[in-house]
């Protein structure tokens, strides 16, 4: 394939924005008092979990993990490798995973499991795109950015073979055979 990708716009700067603040301070809210460890899944999580925290007023710490599925492909190869485990002591914490998109859901389905097998206080997910209607297995989303239909979406940290991430905006992406 060697045709060029067509980007279109799916959503600005500022919508994204005002979602990340919806978001935060719902997440404030149900946080009060307590001290969360913000996960997020590297790499497509960095852009959101930066805006994301930034935009929270309670106290938190931050870690990240690197899973891997896709290699350089389009679509999800159902096995998830963790290329980059968790240094931190989970037990008795309140975790809050951080995730920039859910496909299938077999990304952050693995990351859960991962996680309740040590024991931490409370686990709960914030996505910001779900593909909704692409999951194979069931997700548990407790904070959610924007439902979206079944598209290859670029920008704002996500990628397509490591390009695009630095987008500001999302966009999707077509791709003509
Ligand atoms: P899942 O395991 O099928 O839910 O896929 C989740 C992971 O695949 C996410 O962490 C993303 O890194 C990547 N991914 C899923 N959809 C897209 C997309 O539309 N564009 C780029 N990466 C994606
Ligand atoms: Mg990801």
């Amino acid at each position: 394939m060697n045709s060029q990708p067509k980007l279109e716009i799916l959503f600005r700067r500022g919508e994204i924005e005002t979602t990340v603040k919806r978001l935060a301070t719902e997440i404030s809210r149900d946080y009060r008092g307590k001290q969360p460890i913000m996960v997020g899944i590297l790499k497509g999580s960095f852009v959101f979990m930066a805006d994301l925290m930034r935009a929270m007023d309670c106290s938190l710490e931050v870690e990240f993990v690197r899973l891997s599925s896709y290699g350089k492909r389009r679509e999800t190869s159902g096995r998830v490798r963790v290329v980059h485990g968790l240094r931190c002591p989970v037990k008795d914490k309140d975790i809050l995973v951080v995730e920039d998109i859910v496909d299938s859901g077999l990304t952050v389905s693995f990351f859960l499991d991962y996680l309740r097998r040590r024991n931490p206080a409370s686990v709960k997910l914030c996505v910001l795109l779900d593909k909704q209607a692409c999951h194979k297995v069931e997700v548990p989303i407790d904070y959610l950015g924007f439902t979206i239909p079944d598209r290859f979406i670029v920008g704002c940290g996500i990628d397509f073979g490591e390009k695009y991430r630095n987008l500001p905006d999302l966009y999707t992406m077509e791709f003509e055979e």
